[in-house]
């Protein structure tokens, strides 16, 4: 029996990805087991998906930065969570707390990064008339989606593709690419 990596989701809204990895974590050798969940959102969906799963967690107003991450900082240590993901997570951590788990924050991106960091990244890829798209799993730095690059996963822009329809089919990747990436990390 592999011991698993005691692991933290973050989240802010519908927590698809976070139920791909809690799916994939079922798995007995899967490297990570989700003890919590924390949402800087009290109205995220994925608040429902941990609480189907029997999964703790917590909500935590993120208005103050500093306070939202000195709390999540207390309830991960008492928890002796010693890895963290980003999923839909919409706020950026600072350095500062970046910096108790060097190497142990990984968010997922959905562009073929380094290219369209940040927001509204469909629509730019479609307004530049784009070829490809994909999605990145990376390590969590203190700047915007920057952190080294762990895996992508690339998918081919249709000449009728509208931003709905290839939002739709990246999250799709993302599902696939975010477990098997955590994988990967602990082989
Ligand atoms: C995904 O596109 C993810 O890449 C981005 O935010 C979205 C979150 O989706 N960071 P979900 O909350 O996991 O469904």
């Amino acid at each position: 029996m592999v011991k698993k990596v005691k692991s933290c989701v973050f989240i802010s809204g519908n927590g698809s990805n976070l139920r791909a990895i809690l799916r994939k974590s079922k798995q007995y050798n899967f490297p990570i087991k989700i003890e919590l969940v924390i949402s800087n959102n009290i109205n995220a969906k994925g608040i429902k998906i941990a609480k189907n799963h029997s999964i703790p967690y917590k909500y935590l107003s993120s208005k103050k930065m500093k306070d939202f991450e000195k709390k999540s900082l207390f309830e991960i240590q008492k928890k002796k969570i010693k890895f963290l993901c980003l999923a839909g997570f919409m706020k950026v951590l600072s350095k500062n707390f970046i910096k108790n788990f060097k190497h142990k924050i990984i968010n997922i991106h959905p562009s073929l990064l380094p290219k369209y960091k940040g927001l509204d990244v469909h629509r730019r890829i479609l307004e530049n008339k784009e070829k490809f798209s994909g999605c990145t799993v990376h390590f969590v730095n203190a700047k915007l989606d920057s952190g080294k690059i762990i895996s992508q996963k690339k998918i081919v822009i249709k000449k009728n593709e509208t931003e709905e329809s290839l939002k739709k089919k990246n999250l799709l990747l993302q599902h696939k690419l975010y477990p098997e990436s955590i994988i990967s990390i602990f082989r």
